[in-house]
């Protein structure tokens, strides 16, 4: 028996056409990416997550000369949030990157681990995780939940 897979998914064609909030949350996550520490990489990310209360919480990617003692922004963001907020949701990340390791039109979609992390947050909270993502000039593709760009994920 043969199954199909349909995931859908939004794509804009300028920042101009999110909302307000969503439009913040990519400038904060742009600012954060600014701060990045990436010298093995040159690759920049930054991650702002939305909370339930209203919190933005926002991380960019950490490397180390050990490669793999590294980790990425969004991953940064989400143990922040786990750590200090473990009573609030994550209602929305938005994920920003800046480097050479993509084209300009490339939207960044988050690492495998990364996305384990964020399918494991969304399945404690029993709320999804609408996740909007990015390219370097301009372009915005949105999920409604992880569950989306981790089908048939490990758990529990
Ligand atoms: N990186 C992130 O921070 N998030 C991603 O979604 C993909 C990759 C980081 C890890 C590393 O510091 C650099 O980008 C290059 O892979």
């Amino acid at each position: 028996m043969k199954h199909q897979l349909t995931i859908y998914y939004e794509e804009f064609s300028s920042f101009s056409e999110l909302s307000e909030t969503e439009r913040l949350m990519i400038e904060k996550a742009s600012v954060i990416c600014e701060k990045a520490y990436s010298p093995y990489s040159s690759f920049n990310v930054g991650a702002t997550l939305l909370l339930s209360n209203g919190e933005f919480i926002s991380g960019s990617n950490q490397e180390n000369v050990a490669y793999p003692s590294g980790i990425c922004a969004e991953r940064v963001a989400l143990f922040f949030a786990g750590s200090n907020f473990s009573n609030e949701s994550i209602e929305t990340i938005a994920i920003v990157s800046k480097g050479e390791l993509l084209k300009m039109d490339q939207i960044l979609s988050p690492c495998g681990a990364c996305r384990q992390v964020l399918i494991e947050s969304e399945f404690r909270q029993k709320r999804p995780i609408r996740v909007i993502l990015t390219s370097q000039d301009g372009r915005v593709v949105v999920f409604s939940s992880i569950v989306d760009l981790l089908p048939f994920a490990f758990g529990k």
